[in-house]
């Protein structure tokens, strides 16, 4: 007899958390490795804004300790909605912002809040725990495969063929894990399909919904340009479940404050919903985010700062990898448009090892280059796509600045090694 449900039993396994007992396994060993896996910040290197720790240990001064309202302290759904009308052109005010415990009990509240079992969901991949979402509900996962070419975004052609039987199109810009983003033309498209398909369905059939989560969106490199569905279509207000929160802007993964922003019965039965989980954010950090969300100059000096340290790593390493394709190994990168994450390629199935071994699968490569030049990536097989995806997210929350040429370095030698 099953001792968890049926749901628990077949919830499969993060692949990145099997990858990391790998890593843990031969740093212990005493290897040296460049560990760019982890979607997370070496608070040494990325610490949070000062002024928002600052404001944390103020909170819990003066007392902020007991339960939060159930859809979030009214000073931070109001600092969410002014920080959301400036830095995204959202027209939105404190009504439709419900607050939780980090992106993912908002995301995990989208699914619940939505979908009945049976429900179809769409999709991209490479895309970050959209299938395990799915799982949580008994929602049927349907799977785009993006594509390079298209940017790894999805495309509305690529929707299309689904849009009749989907409930949620699931999307996120910038994307964990490639770090690229939508353009214009293509959210524009997007938009005006879903826009179309709920014409269509004009109150006979329950409505399509998109979750659109910007969690990165304050880091952009360069000329890239973060657009949002509801600024390009504000028809699409009445559609839109945004996600976001400070754990990937504000290198704040740990101080666990999220949000959600949409429309009111759906933001309603969310807040119901969380509030039989308790996901809330503590309340000390609802108020201190709030206040400093409030605070406009030391908000943009951090995020500049953040942005700058994160862009010298991703270059870096770019750059790296455009030097050894130079010089006639099989990789390539793309070039950093956003987030914290760099999209490399490793086309170096078929080769053989010095100890004669042909590396035949994605797997094989990985764990290659993991022992052989000790730098640990995440295939995007982990993410969804096909399993021989010769394309792997380089995450440089963690890397230090001597780390880049290092792991180069260390990548050049393991590549001569092969034949
Ligand atoms: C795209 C995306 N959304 C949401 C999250 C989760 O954020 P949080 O830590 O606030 O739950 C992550 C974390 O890796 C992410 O990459």
């Amino acid at each position: 007899m099953k001792e968890v449900s049926q749901m628990a039993a077949t919830l499969i396994g993060s692949e990145i958390i099997k990858l990391a007992g790998e890593i843990k396994q031969k740093i212990a060993e005493g290897n040296k490795i460049y560990n760019f896996t982890i979607g997370d910040f070496d608070s040494a290197i990325f610490p949070i804004p000062e002024l928002l720790e600052t404001e944390i240990i103020k909170a819990y001064r003066e007392g902020y300790t007991t339960y939060p309202p159930a859809d979030g302290e009214m000073e931070l759904r109001k600092a969410v909605a002014v920080f959301s009308r400036k830095y995204y052109d959202l027209p939105v005010t404190y009504e439709s912002v419900l607050i939780g415990g980090g992106a993912r009990p908002m995301i995990y509240s989208v699914y619940a809040t939505l979908l009945d079992p049976g429900d179809t969901v769409v999709f991209p991949v490479p895309s970050w725990n959209n299938n395990h979402y799915c799982h949580l509900v008994g929602a049927k996962p349907v799977f785009i495969e993006a594509l390079p070419e298209d940017n790894f975004m999805p495309t509305a052609a690529s929707i299309e063929p689904y849009i009749t039987q989907a409930r949620l199109i699931a999307v996120c810009s910038p994307l964990n894990p490639t770090g690229t983003v939508f353009s214009r033309e293509e959210l524009e498209k997007i938009c005006d399909l879903i826009l179309a398909e709920n014409k269509r369905r004009a109150g006979k059939e329950k409505p399509l919904y998109l979750m659109y989560d910007q969690i990165y969106a304050l880091l952009t490199f360069k000329e890239t340009v973060h657009y949002n569905p509801v600024t390009l279509r504000p028809e699409m207000k009445d559609y839109t479940l945004f996600i976001d929160g400070i754990s990937k802007c504000f290198a704040a993964t740990g101080v666990r404050v999220g949000w959600t922003i949409g429309p009111d019965a759906v933001i309603s039965s969310m807040k119901s919903i969380l509030s039989h989980i308790g996901a809330w954010a503590p309340k000390a950090e609802q108020i201190a985010t709030a206040r400093f969300l409030n605070e406009e100059a030391a908000l943009e000096t951090y995020i500049e700062n953040l942005k700058k340290k994160v862009l010298f790593r991703l270059d870096g390493i770019h750059n790296g990898f455009q030097q050894l394709r130079s010089e006639g190994f099989p990789v390539d990168s793309i070039s950093p448009q956003a987030a914290i994450y760099l999209t490399i390629k490793l086309e170096l199935k078929g080769k053989i090892t010095q100890e004669g071994e042909v590396l035949e699968t994605a797997r094989a490569v990985t764990a290659y280059i993991l022992d052989a030049a000790g730098l640990a990536v995440v295939p995007f097989y982990a993410f969804g796509a096909d399993e021989e995806s010769p394309w792997y997210r380089l995450s440089v929350g963690t890397c230090t600045e001597d780390a880049i040429q290092g792991a180069i370095d260390s990548l050049r030698t393991a590549l001569k090694r092969l034949r």
